[in-house]
């Protein structure tokens, strides 16, 4: 069993995708032989070779305005045609994650990768829309409010393992939502003052320019 990890996210550091990704791979230890590509490298090529004879592809990435991250796209758009010639057996997973509490967001973005997998002739596998991706940190994968993110990773792995097709699952952290939105708002605060701006500056409208 071979199965080929793609990292969507641009972050060098601690993005959600690679905790996401490394979540996977501890489910899939000693089952499968694992290597893990960032999309953000643009190095089609070396991409498109470390493919070679995979069952499964899983690509993990971030919601970018309700769909993929540039670089993902242009990635996709030039080994859609080339993909099935090094991985003809392979399903394709997608794993979105989204900073918005509700998971359902991502469901454009899924429709997306179902679209590349036809057009690419290979098999879909499964999709999970993750919201409130930022949660991820907030505790271990499968405990508090990353519960139901564990459990769609345990369904995940063992359909990747298996070869089999599992349905997409859109689902939010076990954390309820105007907790996750008072959170994020400090959040945004403590940034801003970090960055030596003031709350009353961040709603003075009169800078902004209007075309
Ligand atoms: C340019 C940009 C666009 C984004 N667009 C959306 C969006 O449309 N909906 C949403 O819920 N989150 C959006 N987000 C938030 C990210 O999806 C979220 O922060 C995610 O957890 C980042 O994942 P990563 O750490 O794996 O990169 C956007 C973030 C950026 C930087």
């Amino acid at each position: 069993m071979k199965a080929s990890l793609i990292n969507g996210s641009p972050k060098k550091n601690n993005s959600a995708s690679a905790s996401i990704i490394k979540a996977i791979q501890i489910r899939m230890e000693h089952k499968a032989d694992c290597t893990v590509c960032n999309a953000a490298s643009q190095k089609q090529q070396e991409i498109l070779e470390s493919f070679d004879k995979c069952n499964a592809l899983v690509f993990v990435f971030p919601l970018y305005v309700d769909s993929l991250p540039s670089h993902l796209l242009r990635l996709l758009d030039d080994i859609w045609n080339k993909i099935a010639d090094y991985a003809p057996q392979a399903r394709i997973y997608a794993v979105v994650n989204n900073g918005f509490y509700e998971g359902r967001q991502n469901a454009a973005a899924l429709e997306v990768m179902r679209n590349f997998c036809a057009c690419a002739g290979l098999q879909w596998g499964q999709g999970l829309g993750v919201g409130a991706g930022g949660m991820i940190f907030a505790a271990p994968v499968g405990h508090g409010p990353l519960k139901n993110l564990g459990r769609a990773l345990d369904l995940l792995a063992e359909n990747i393992l298996e070869g089999k097709t599992g349905d997409d699952y859109l689902f939010e952290p076990n954390f309820p939502k105007f907790l996750y939105k008072t959170f994020a708002h400090l959040g945004w605060i403590w940034q801003a003052r970090k960055n030596g701006l003031k709350i009353r500056q961040m709603w003075d409208k009169s800078k902004v320019k209007h075309r």
